[in-house]
């Protein structure tokens, strides 16, 4: 204990305060308190950072000063609170990606900046030349892929790239190449000073940096969120690595933290779309080799704003069920106006969120706290799922896969196995989207066309507009 210094002790409490605002970060409701304290986490970690090499200087004797920190916190915060207040709801996932794109650039400069400030050899770090190269190769390579290949992420979900798979002639020989040939060289340049060290850490980052983009380019764009949330976790190790390149053990927990975390939420993503990371990762859903069924509808019903509203004006319960085109519309504040009004008239008032529902993590979740639906109202897939049985009317709002019987009913389904929300065992349902256009399966659903199904075809927004007018004039 003898080395444990007052700033390991902050560090032990910026540490506390990141694992503390994750655990926050699991439930909406605390969500933002989470987010709050992991800030407070960050500061106190810039702080005592800065403090420290001002006052006692780095492993190599080199201190910085005040006016250098503060330009660079100002700069990078400054035009963080600005894209921050820019970017709208639904640009969110391309703004992440970009984030952890330059988490990635951080660690690959840090160790780069380190391999230069050591003479390239590391036989001055407390680590010891062998694990020093080891992790700057490992936070160089890492960061890099995270850099590139978040550009492309953000370039597919922006629009700016085709959201088409690309697939390259002897993609997988190219990305064995990269891998190989970077990381090689650059372990034969750091270990037996054979080749030159300077040259093989180039080497290094343009393997990596193209690695980056060739990963990225075969997935389709509506897969980005899965990739944004892998392409974190490498972020995160990135970051773990960098820590161990300059002997930064705040470092080390943080980015293991961001590690293990995004790791995780890609699991539950893969797991609530019910495809394995691998399929993801090789491109196109369904790739285990569901039949898609190509047949027209034959019995729809539909019913227009009308009749939809005097549905809704006698039913006691009522379940909303969100998805993509509620966001495609903007119809959340309509939503819970919707809700209010059947409210007025005695009826309980529910909301059903399915984890993969639109295209983010917490996407519905996001929307309609945007619009103040009380956090008491949403209810995640496994608690609602028992109570469609016993609810008068389920109003669909753009959602399609994630309410689509074929999960659960046919085995040969692309789907298959893949949790859904029952809407189907409620009395009624209203299903309001614009055609009978499949989702993002790009799959028949056979809910369109059961008894109790009734199709509102319209803008999401529109549409609910337009059964407010009837119920206020009722
Ligand atoms: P989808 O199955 O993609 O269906 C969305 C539906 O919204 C479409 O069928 C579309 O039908 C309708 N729509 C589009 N614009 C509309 C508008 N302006 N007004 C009304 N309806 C509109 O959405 P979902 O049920 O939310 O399922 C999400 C899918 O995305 C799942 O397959 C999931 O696996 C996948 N996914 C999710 C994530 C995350 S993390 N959420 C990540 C990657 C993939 P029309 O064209 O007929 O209107």
């Amino acid at each position: 204990m003898e080395n444990f210094s007052a700033f390991d002790l902050l560090y032990l409490v910026a540490t506390a305060f990141f694992i503390l605002g994750i655990k926050r970060l699991s439930k909406v409701k605390t969500a933002r308190s989470g987010n709050q304290l992991s800030a407070i986490g960050m500061l106190i970690a810039i702080v005592v950072t800065a403090y420290k090499l001002n006052f006692i200087g780095g492993p190599d004797g080199a201190t910085l000063n005040w006016s250098t920190v503060l330009i660079g916190i100002a700069i990078g915060g400054g035009l963080g609170a600005i894209m921050a207040k820019r970017v709208e709801m639904t640009g969110m996932p391309e703004l992440v990606a970009l984030l952890n794109g330059f988490g990635g650039l951080a660690s690959t400069m840090v160790a780069f900046t380190d391999f230069y400030g050591l003479g390239g050899n590391g036989s001055e770090t407390a680590l010891g030349a062998g694990v020093w190269s080891v992790a700057i190769i490992l936070s160089i390579f890492i960061g890099t892929v995270t850099f590139t290949g978040s550009l492309m992420a953000m370039g597919k979900l922006s629009g700016k790239l085709s959201g088409n798979p690309v697939i390259l002639p002897g993609r997988h020989l190219l990305t064995a190449v990269l891998l190989i040939g970077g990381l090689g060289i650059a372990g034969y340049g750091l270990f037996t000073g054979n080749f030159d060290a300077e040259q093989s850490i180039y080497i290094l980052i343009a393997c990596s940096a193209i690695f980056g983009v060739v990963s990225v380019l075969p997935i389709g764009g509506a897969d980005m969120p899965v990739v944004v949330s892998l392409l974190n976790s490498y972020s995160g190790i990135a970051a773990a690595m960098a820590g161990f390149v300059i002997g930064n053990s705040l470092l080390i927990v943080a980015g293991a933290l961001v590690g293990a975390s995004g790791l995780i939420l890609t699991m539950v993503m893969c797991k609530a779309m019910n495809r394995s990371l691998g399929n993801v990762l090789i491109g196109g859903f369904g790739g285990g080799g569901g039949e898609i069924d190509k047949s027209e509808y034959t019995s729809v019903k539909s019913a227009g704003p009308e009749e939809a509203a005097m549905i809704l004006e006698s039913a006691t319960s009522v379940i909303f069920i969100p998805g993509y085109g509620m966001a495609v519309a903007q119809a959340q504040h309509v939503v819970k106006e919707l809700g209010l009004e059947l409210e007025k008239n005695g009826c309980k008032v529910r909301y059903a969120i399915h984890p993969v529902a639109g295209r983010m993590p917490g996407h519905m979740n996001v929307l309609l706290a945007e619009s103040d639906v009380d956090y008491e109202q949403l209810y995640e897939l496994e608690r609602i799922n028992g109570e469609f049985k016993t609810t008068d009317v389920t109003v669909i709002v753009g959602a399609n896969d994630v309410v689509n019987p074929e999960a659960i009913e046919n085995p040969q389904s692309p789907i298959a196995g893949m949790p859904i929300l029952n809407a189907h065992e409620s009395g009624t349902v209203l299903m309001i989207k614009r055609s009978l256009s499949p989702g993002y399966a790009g799959i028949k659903n056979p809910l369109f066309e059961r008894d109790n199904t009734y199709m509102c075809f319209g803008d999401g927004k529109a549409f609910i507009e337009d059964i407010i007018t009837e119920l206020k004039d009722a």
